[in-house]
């Protein structure tokens, strides 16, 4: 059977270091977080498309400096081109950075190969696309299972982890239905269920809303406030500012580079726990 993989970009040629002069540097503070702490460390994270050796390269990222701590929930906003898909493709071992270290738990990805770098992904990453992604001939709970068929766990053992990630978006009513008989809300669910089967290191979401209506929309960002306060770490891409106020950072791509950071303080809001 064939995964719901994300499409893969084009691997961009490497190029000489002397090419490499990003216009600005990041306004960013790094995190001063314990190294233990850090799900995500960009250390001048670049990333140059170079199409032919005559075309002006594009500096999709400029030399990015940050840190994420293990729980957070973060936001990445910014205007069109301002290289938020890139940022994604990278956190999401998607692709590499042409230059600078990108440490995923404390282990350096800039410099695995394809094969690893898909393991990493497969392992330790969940993702929540706009579109779902589900596969209509297959069941909730086989669904669920999809990530865990390539990492060789025995059939009982799988059916029991999808159960338990059912669980965890209160799914365990459905798990013998198909897509078809469930709401969108319930679809994206599933989705979510599937990110967290294999306990990921973090939840990576792209417009994770944009496909629904503003109530859907709504619960399924509930249940994120819900898995945040569990200790889900949770990246998202967003254009909406009111859904990047309900994270607790904020970074504000430009250019390639991050232009400003907003934390937001939630200890006034009361928690949103309504379900589809
Ligand atoms: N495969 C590619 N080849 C060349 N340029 C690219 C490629 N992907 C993105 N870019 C360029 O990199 C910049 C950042 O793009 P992107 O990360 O898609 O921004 P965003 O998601 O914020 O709209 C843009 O100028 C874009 O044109
Ligand atoms: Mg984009």
């Amino acid at each position: 059977m064939t995964p719901p993989t994300p499409p893969h970009p084009p691997t961009p040629q490497p190029l000489p270091s002397s090419s490499l002069s990003p216009s600005a540097t990041t306004a960013a503070p790094v995190s001063t977080s314990t190294k233990d702490d850090v799900v995500v460390l960009f250390e001048n994270v670049q990333k140059i498309y170079q199409k032919s050796a005559q075309a002006p390269p594009v500096i999709a990222l400029g030399g990015i400096d940050m840190a994420i701590t293990r729980g957070e929930y973060f936001a990445i906003m910014g205007p069109s081109g301002s290289g938020k898909s890139t940022m994604l493709n990278i956190l999401g071992c998607l692709d590499r950075p042409s230059h600078g270290r990108f440490l995923l738990d404390g282990q350096d990805i800039s410099q695995i190969d394809d094969r690893e770098l898909s393991q990493v992904r497969g392992k330790r990453l969940g993702f929540v696309f706009q579109a779902f992604n589900l596969i209509p001939q297959l069941t909730v709970s086989e669904n669920i299972q999809v990530p865990l068929f390539y990492q060789a766990i025995p059939a009982k053992q799988r059916r029991q982890m999808a159960e338990q990630s059912a669980e965890r978006v209160g799914l365990q009513e459905r798990l013998h239905h198909r897509p078809s008989e469930l709401s969108g809300g319930q679809q994206q669910r599933v989705a979510v269920a599937r990110a967290l089967v294999s306990e990921p290191s973090f939840l990576l979401a792209d417009e994770p809303t944009g496909n629904l209506d503003s109530s859907t929309g709504e619960a399924i960002l509930g249940l994120f406030d819900e898995l945040h306060a569990l200790g889900l770490t949770i990246i998202m891409v967003t254009h909406d500012p009111s859904i990047a106020t309900r994270c607790q950072r904020t970074i504000w791509l430009r250019d390639g580079l991050i232009e400003r950071e907003v934390i937001t303080d939630h200890s006034e809001q009361p928690a949103t726990t309504e379900h589809a």
